[in-house]
């Protein structure tokens, strides 16, 4: 089950992601500080009428409110008559109703718009592995905890569930794939970007103690999911097919793997005028296990952090399961595994969290070739 990512990846709908995934906010928050020094690096020979930004793979657009706010309060500072652009870019089948109901305050998120009422707003389901925006038409790119996703998944997984549980040949191919998306994704946002225009990028990926996302020195949560799903085989809730059909189209990189488009100067997304301006990683840790810590509710605990994980597992282990069953029988399927997780975790709460392991990076396009390559032709 190798299906191209748009055909079916969303973050849960209806305002399930951003209600659930306090997480994410706090990484992008946390973010500001690289962010910030962004916006220095773009702001300093900007003397156009507009300022263009925009937010890759923004799901339902909760999680990145506040920090909008905070970038169009440090961009007015320094020019307070700009137009201010905020183009925001997910796939087809994600939930952009929510999204604008989000950003025009009609859902129980402060919205932008209350402070910055004139900030224009615009939206595309372009894959973010192609062009989105006009060539040299982008101030400022940022895309947080979506850039791992790939275009599909390059093969089905025989042992595991997830690329950190791959092996051998499976686990080189999800390596290839993952490079390839990352330079479409780099040579894109390459291509859009004005001459001195930045990218902030924060990436899952993998740090130099090999930490990622779901094993950060606690439980293992891919093998946990892992371990259930094969368990769901032997007592015949799927069938073997549908476990190797399940497979998250993802690849965490490491640093080097992440910087060499931009820093090789043989690589075309280098060539075509991207820089790395910096690159370090980050452990932001789960806000639920945080809180856990001080009351030790264990009811409470499973109903805050549970939902975080399903808003973005549900979709991909969804798909794994057969199209021929019908749809409640599927749905019951993930229902039972998210019953499962929450037992086990009931049982031996200390150790779960779902705690963030990021790569963060600035780039920016130093100047603008002659003849950039088009990347969706
Ligand atoms: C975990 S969510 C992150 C959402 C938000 N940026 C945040 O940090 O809370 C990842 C998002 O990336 C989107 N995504 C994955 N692949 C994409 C692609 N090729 N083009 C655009 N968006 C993509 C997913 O649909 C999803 O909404």
């Amino acid at each position: 089950n190798t299906a191209d990512t748009k055909t079916f990846l969303a973050m849960k709908h209806g305002g399930y992601y951003s209600n659930a995934a306090a997480g994410a906010e706090d990484v992008i928050l946390g973010a500001f500080d690289l962010i910030q020094r962004s916006l220095d690096i773009t702001l300093v020979e900007h003397d156009a009428k507009s300022f263009r930004c925009a937010d890759f793979g923004c799901a339902d657009g909760g999680t990145s409110l506040k920090m909008w706010a905070r970038v169009f309060s440090s961009i007015a500072e320094k020019r307070p008559s700009i137009d201010l652009e905020l183009f925001y870019d997910d796939l087809p089948n994600s939930d952009f109703n929510q999204l604008f109901r989000s950003v025009h305050g009609l859902t129980n998120f402060k919205s932008y718009l209350q402070e910055f009422p004139s900030v224009l707003t615009f939206a595309s389901a372009n894959s973010f592995h192609t062009q989105v925006l006009p060539e040299a038409s982008l101030d400022f790119g940022f895309s947080a905890l979506a850039s791992h996703y790939l275009t599909k998944p390059p093969c089905n997984i025989s042992n595991h569930i997830h690329m950190v549980g791959a092996e051998g040949d499976e686990r080189a191919n999800f390596q290839e794939q993952g490079k390839l998306d990352w330079e479409r994704f780099l040579g894109s946002r390459a291509l859009e970007l004005k001459r001195n225009g930045t990218l902030c990028v924060v990436n899952p990926g993998i740090d130099k103690d090999g930490h990622h996302l779901g094993n950060v020195g606690g439980v293992h949560l891919w093998n946990i999911f892992n371990d259930i799903w094969k368990k769901f085989v032997n007592d015949g809730v799927i069938t073997e097919t549908e476990y190797r059909s399940t497979n998250f189209p993802q690849h965490y990189r490491t640093v080097a793997e992440c910087i060499e488009p931009v820093t090789d100067p043989k690589n075309a997304v280098f060539r075509s005028g991207l820089r790395l301006e910096h690159v370090e990683t980050r452990i932001v840790r789960c806000p639920k296990a945080r809180a856990f810590t001080e009351h030790r509710d264990v009811d409470r605990f499973v109903n805050e952090y549970v939902p975080s994980l399903r808003s973005w597992i549900e979709p991909t282990m969804l798909k794994g399961i057969s199209l021929n069953r019908p749809s409640n029988e599927r749905n019951s399927i993930i229902d039972k595994l998210f019953e499962q997780f929450t037992e086990h975790v009931k049982i031996k709460p200390d150790g779960h969290g779902f705690d963030y392991c990021d790569v963060y990076m600035i780039c920016r396009r130093a100047y603008l070739p002659k003849a950039a390559a088009r990347l969706n032709a």
